[in-house]
């Protein structure tokens, strides 16, 4: 079984090694990973949030698969009183964006190496007041479709650990995925669409910075899609509900 990955679920993502880490970047690793790791409690416990960073953070927002973590870095800069956790379980990736979080002095960054799945499940309810989910693995063979990230399980395990009001922030540059998202966004009674006309969706946002992965799509004249949902408020009992 993969570590944090909960026994008879499907694993999500490619590989989780490339290349060896050169031996300077391997102590980096070695060094910063168990300061910076978020593990999560042998018996269940729900993330103690409040915990996490030195200095009590306005809010915490989540990456799910931040790749070599360019946006999480650019975020966590913008953003230094929002406390960030990153989850990636691609090594590679991971040693790039500790790298960075390290020469950039970042206080805001906490890292999860795994799936992502086992953070979402371990989080307290309405904790996070944003999650972004950029690019994730498109599987476009239709039998690989059940490992795509959103699905109706992993939308509301989102919604259960989202804020009221929190924003999901999702891109694909592919076109079968988008309208996937879609599908499964609109259908989730949990999400409100932000887009109002077409640039709402198509022209990415100022404070959305460009992945790798977003470069290597546009040099390759891929359309990107740049989504925006919202979670709607929770539904509180009515006074006729109340014991
Ligand atoms: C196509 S890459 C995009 C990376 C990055 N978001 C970007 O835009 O450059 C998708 C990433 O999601 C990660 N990933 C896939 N499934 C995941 C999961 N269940 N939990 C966390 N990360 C996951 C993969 O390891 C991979 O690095």
């Amino acid at each position: 079984m993969v570590e944090g990955q909960a026994a008879g679920t499907r694993r999500l993502y490619g590989r989780r090694q490339g290349h060896r880490l050169r031996p300077a970047q391997r102590a980096r690793f070695e060094r910063l990973l168990p300061k910076l790791r978020l593990v999560l409690a042998d018996d269940g416990a729900p993330v103690a949030c409040e915990t996490l960073f030195s200095n009590p953070p306005d809010d915490i927002w989540l990456e799910i698969g931040f790749g070599g973590g360019e946006h999480l870095i650019w975020q966590a800069k913008a953003h230094p009183k929002i406390g960030f956790l990153g989850c990636e379980p691609f090594v590679n990736g991971l040693a790039r964006l500790l790298t960075q979080v390290e020469a950039e002095k970042l206080q805001n960054v906490r890292v999860f190496p795994d799936d992502a799945r086992a953070l979402l499940a371990a989080l307290p309810p309405a904790s996070l007041g944003r999650v972004f989910l950029l690019f994730p693995d498109p599987w476009p063979k239709t039998r690989h479709h059940k490992r795509r990230f959103v699905s109706e399980e992993n939308l509301q395990a989102l919604a259960r650990v989202m804020k009221d009001g929190a924003e999901l922030r999702l891109a694909s540059d592919d076109a079968g995925y988008v309208e996937w998202m879609l599908r499964h966004l609109l259908a989730a009674a949990d999400f409100a669409w932000e887009a109002k006309v077409s640039a709402d969706w198509h022209v990415r946002p100022a404070d959305w910075p460009p992945t790798r992965y977003e470069a290597k799509a546009v040099r390759e004249g891929r359309e990107i899609a740049y989504l925006r949902f919202r979670r709607r408020p929770r539904r509180r009992p009515g006074r006729a509900e109340k014991g």
